[in-house]
């Protein structure tokens, strides 16, 4: 099983995506195009792209704070746009958009 860079982030969270490329077999795939998430006054992620295909293993590489983590929690649902964190993205299961963002936090 090789490994795929999806997506890496430099130290201010923007965007450095290399792709793994290619797609294989055994489960959906997922595209992210265009996340930001901000905290008040503060970007933590601009802008980001990425994707990982099925079956394929997937690094997501930055330094500390670049905002891993957050982009993370963005795709898995557990962010949302409340107070003043604001938080847009286009994320596509299988070409299918999802709103992991609507569903934030829950
Ligand atoms: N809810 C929040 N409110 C304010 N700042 C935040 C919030 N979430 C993340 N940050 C800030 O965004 C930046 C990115 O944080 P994040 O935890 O996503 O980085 P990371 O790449 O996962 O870092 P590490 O490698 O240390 O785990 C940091 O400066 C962090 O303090
Ligand atoms: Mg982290």
């Amino acid at each position: 099983m090789g490994l795929k860079i999806g997506a890496s982030l430099d130290s201010d969270g923007s965007d450095m995506a290399e792709r793994g490329g290619g797609s294989s077999g055994g489960g959906p795939t997922l595209v992210w195009k265009a996340v930001s998430f901000a905290v008040g006054e503060a970007p933590i992620l601009k802008g980001v792209s990425g994707s990982v295909s099925g079956g394929q293993v997937c690094a997501l590489l930055g330094p500390s704070g670049a905002g891993k983590t957050s982009l993370l929690n963005v795709l898995a649902g557990r962010s949302a746009t409340r107070g003043d964190t604001r938080i847009s993205a286009r994320v596509e299961v299988d070409g299918a958009v999802i709103d992991p963002v609507s569903r934030g936090g829950q």
